[in-house]
């Protein structure tokens, strides 16, 4: 071969390697890195986070540029109209929450959604204005850097500015999204255009997709903080928005709006560490309750994935979930909540004392509150050089959350109202709960399921993970807590296996299609299992520590289209 052929050879392959990696994506099962990482549901945020690290910010810092890139690069859940929770944990290994949560406007009534009989109009909670919730990202993003951040808001915030107004390459994933929302019957006018170009074409993968009026709205965030979302311009918008389509919240709500710090939900499970969302989530003791309970069994003579397995997790999640809806809503609103007793070794014992392993349980509305004695949200994980973790999860509630928004200020509304208690004292067997503790009321947080959490080993971050997934969220998370301390799997193993869910009520166990053998089902089912196949549960983001290699291992759940972990 001459000279000139192999020169001509090489470069057809360096053009071929080129145009792969120009039409699809890579995605590898673990990155490895020893000075920081991100892993969140979308690769380009992630590296907007770990850019910011290299930059010499810290983890809160990482969190707050990928908090907002987020919210331009994966809309179905990244947000500033929504809200959610932070779990960090300092290099000390000193753990705190910032609790950014949505709250119910001033003119909400317990009986908002309900008809003149008393009945739950239909859907009334999730569709519409009505059921958008005062948004708390930017309150709460800006918090957190007042307090622990150190590189300039500006400069955490810009990179998503260029997002938005640059535009970057529409995703096989977003374009997805995109043709499933036109599709819908009934598209708002807001979702009906989000997506196109300027010719009115939805924006095909490959091609730069851009938001000039999010970009507008990114900037005022960038230059007057929190302010240039809860005050002027901004402001002025989302009222005259929610007042000619229907809403309640006004530039009142908005002013009102503050995020809160709160001490972490702490449990242990030998000697590891667990810090987690207090509530208003009930992701936090919901988890430490179930790895209390787990703590009490030998795992080595429970295979993973055998029928005692699901078995006993079903069990455990039932019981935690029976007291999730009897007693957990917004802390303010209910001072009285028995937190220490459900997160203590004795209440842990007491609810693993009456599983039986060789019968299911039965889930009833009637005995609610003691019947045991005897798509859509997004997570990321941060770590940084010095060992500050971030674990961050945040809503819109459905994906895409009320689908509506100004075109004027180009983000969505959640649809978090929806997370209430509906109808006041009405619990059924189909999974409605009516409960106190989370009935609407003006000012109060919504109960949520997001599990944002920190295990710590020596007192140093051990694993950060996290998932969306609503109620399924906190069994995800403790399953692959559960996996990693107990099962001691690698993080991307832990995060791929079969997942389950049960939530006390509707009494079923959801599963993972083709990850449960014929004959563990048939099993269960003989046990008195009410089985129901799913796709997938949860989309896990996380990241461990490996003590001997000191390297951060960061892995995203294969279902996320455009999840990846970045790290350097
Ligand atoms: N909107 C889902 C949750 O907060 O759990």
């Amino acid at each position: 071969m001459t000279n000139k052929k192999r020169i001509v050879q090489k470069i057809l392959r360096v053009l071929c390697l080129m145009t792969l990696l120009l039409n699809h994506s890579i995605s590898f099962a673990q990155v490895y890195g020893q000075n920081g990482m991100v892993v969140s549901s979308n690769v380009l945020a992630s590296q907007v986070g770990v850019d910011i690290l290299k930059k010499g910010g810290n983890a809160i810092d990482a969190t707050v540029a990928t908090a907002f890139a987020l919210a331009v690069t994966h809309p179905s859940a990244g947000n500033i109209g929504g809200g959610g929770f932070l779990v960090f944990m300092n290099a000390a290994g000193e753990a705190t929450t910032i609790d950014f949560r949505e709250k119910a406007p001033l003119a909400a009534t317990a009986d908002m959604f309900l008809d003149s009989a008393g009945k739950l109009i239909e859907d009334s909670n999730h569709r519409g204005l009505k059921a958008v919730g005062v948004p708390g990202t930017v309150a709460g993003l800006y918090l957190a850097h007042q307090k622990y951040g150190k590189l300039p808001w500006q400069a955490l915030v810009q990179p998503s500015v260029d997002l938005a107004k640059k535009g970057f390459v529409m995703s096989w994933g977003l374009y997805k999204d995109a043709l499933e929302i036109n599709e819908e019957e009934k598209t708002p006018d807001f979702m009906y255009s989000f997506f196109r170009n300027t010719k009115g074409e939805i924006t095909k993968p490959g091609e730069i997709w851009k938001q000039p009026s999010l970009a507008k709205t990114l900037k005022l965030i960038r230059d007057r903080g929190q302010d240039g979302f809860y005050k002027g311009k901004t402001a002025d918008e989302i009222e005259n928005y929610m007042k000619m389509n229907g809403g309640i919240m006004t530039k009142k709500d908005l002013e009102k709006y503050t995020a809160v710090e709160r001490k972490p939900v702490h449990g242990t499970y030998k000697e590891y560490e667990i810090f987690s969302m207090p509530p208003p989530s009930s992701g936090g003791v919901a988890l430490v309750e179930m790895m209390n309970i787990i703590e009490l069994v030998n795992l080595d003579s429970v295979k993973f994935n055998s029928t005692a397995y699901v078995h006993l997790m079903a069990e455990v999640m039932r019981r935690a979930f029976a007291d999730r809806a009897a007693y957990i809503g917004d802390p303010d609103f209910n001072p009285e909540m028995p937190l220490d007793e459900l997160t203590s070794k004795v209440f842990a014992k007491k609810r693993f004392d009456n599983i039986d392993m060789t019968k299911a349980s039965v889930s009833d509305a009637a005995l609610y509150g003691h019947p045991y004695d005897g798509n859509n949200t997004t997570h990321f994980s941060v770590v940084d050089k010095d060992g500050n973790a971030v674990s961050l999860t945040y809503t819109l509630e459905y994906a895409y959350g009320s689908q509506m928004g100004s075109n004027n200020l180009g983000f969505i509304f959640n649809n978090e109202m929806g997370d209430f208690n509906p109808v006041p004292g009405l619990t059924t067997n189909s999974g409605q709960i009516g409960s106190p503790a989370n009935l609407i009321a003006p000012e109060k947080r919504m109960l949520s399921s997001m599990t944002p959490t920190i295990v710590a080993k020596n007192g140093k971050p051990y694993l950060i993970i996290g998932s969306p997934g609503g109620r399924t969220i906190i069994n995800t998370v403790f399953q692959t807590v559960v996996n990693v301390l107990g099962y001691n799997m690698q993080i991307d193993k832990a995060i791929e296996v079969m997942k389950i869910h049960h939530q006390w009520l509707p009494d079923v166990l959801l599963y993972e299609r083709h990850l449960m053998s014929p004959d563990t089902r048939t099993a269960l089912e003989a046990m008195g299992h009410h089985l129901r196949e799913v796709n997938s549960l949860g989309q896990l983001m996380g990241i461990t520590y490996d003590a001997d290699l000191k390297v951060y291992i960061g892995a995203s759940d294969s279902s996320s289209p455009d999840g990846g972990a970045a790290g350097y």
